[in-house]
């Protein structure tokens, strides 16, 4: 899922979404209840008439973006109390609150409102934060009055195999449509992430969505669903894109080198989107050497577009029981060892 913060995928119109291949976006609880605020977009016919996406759309719950981006944030067992980055105002989410405020939005799966704490935090800490996400949990769901919208649970329990057991054996009974794996990409090392998923993705059902959250780069895609996970969340292709740095199939290019000054060849040969086939380097590099707003468009466009070509790829090879091959194949080609 690309992800569309604020109700938009930045500088990417939704029919360019569908052209390279996009099933589904991500929004944002936090950011769209602090502006323009949940009771508005409500009032507009909800997230996919006022984004004009009439595809699937998953809304994070805000529990995430509280602990990564709010001001002041008091937690105890009833909520989360924070003030808000933008205007400094003070905001409330509980579990039943995010669940209220995601009906309003309207998205098709829904998040619960989970805490993640850093990966580093004390055994104690984090037994605490697995255990108020598991009692969230059980709220979200009692709260929940749509039936049309799939909530997820999330496990969290950090790198420890035991907290991610103990997470696991909360979530799964209450037997949610999807399972989230959050708390990962949070600093901790990638091999550290890998092994995580080694034991964490048997303890979610097999029949139900498995999400990984805010991961990640190309290798740890291709690291994660060889280990169980089928749905992901990143701002790399977008953020990315915006700052000059391109996926490709040959591995990542900065457009602003000046080796690219003159290179009339597109940026992925391999790649059929509209920036690859209507673009040479030059022109990107260009762009934004100039400044121009249409580099980071471009970039982001064909950086997207990148991810799910990737992903199409994978899906057919495991199709053919060739997953293993295909990722040992991709990760040769970007220079990363295996
Ligand atoms: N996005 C990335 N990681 C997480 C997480 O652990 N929880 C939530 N709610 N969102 C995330
Ligand atoms: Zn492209």
């Amino acid at each position: 899922m690309p992800v569309g913060t604020l109700a938009t995928v930045k500088g990417i119109l939704p029919q360019q979404l569908k052209d390279v291949g996009v099933q589904q976006v991500l929004a944002n609880t936090y950011h769209l209840a602090l502006r323009p605020g949940a009771d508005i977009v409500e009032e507009m016919g909800g997230l996919h008439q006022f984004m004009n996406w009439d595809g699937p759309i998953l809304t994070d719950s805000g529990g995430f973006q509280v602990f990564s981006l709010a001001k002041m944030r008091k937690l105890d067992e009833k909520q989360v109390v924070f003030r808000s980055h933008i205007d400094g105002s003070v905001f409330e989410l509980s579990p039943e609150k995010a669940v209220r405020i995601q009906e309003q939005l309207g998205a098709d799966c829904i998040m619960c409102l989970d805490e993640c704490p850093p990966h580093d935090v004390s055994p104690d800490e984090m037994q605490r934060a697995v255990d108020l996400t598991t009692r969230w949990a059980t709220r979200c769901r009692d709260a929940q009055q749509r039936s049309d919208q799939a909530l997820f649970g999330i496990v969290q329990g950090g790198t420890h195999q035991k907290m991610r057991e103990r997470s696991a054996e909360g979530l799964v009974p209450l037997d949610l449509p999807g399972y989230a794996v959050g708390g990962l990409s949070v600093g901790e090392d990638p091999a550290d992430m890998y092994t995580t998923l080694d034991f964490t993705t048997p303890l979610l059902p097999a029949d139900r969505p498995r999400y990984l959250m805010g991961v990640g780069r190309p290798q740890d895609l291709l690291e994660s669903v060889v280990r169980g996970i089928d749905l992901f969340d990143c701002v790399m292709p977008t953020r990315n894109g915006r700052n000059a740095q391109a996926f490709t199939s040959a591995g990542p290019v900065r457009l602003r080198n000046q080796k690219h000054q003159r290179d009339p060849g597109p940026l992925d040969p391999e790649c059929g989107c509209l920036t690859c086939t209507s673009y040479s380097r030059a022109y990107l590099r260009h762009l934004f050497i100039a400044g121009e707003m249409l580099g980071p468009i471009l970039l982001s466009l064909h950086n997207i577009a990148f991810y799910q070509q990737l992903l199409r790829n994978l899906r057919e090879a495991i199709q053919l029981n060739k997953a293993a091959e295909f990722k040992a194949v991709q990760l040769a080609r970007w220079g990363i060892s295996n």
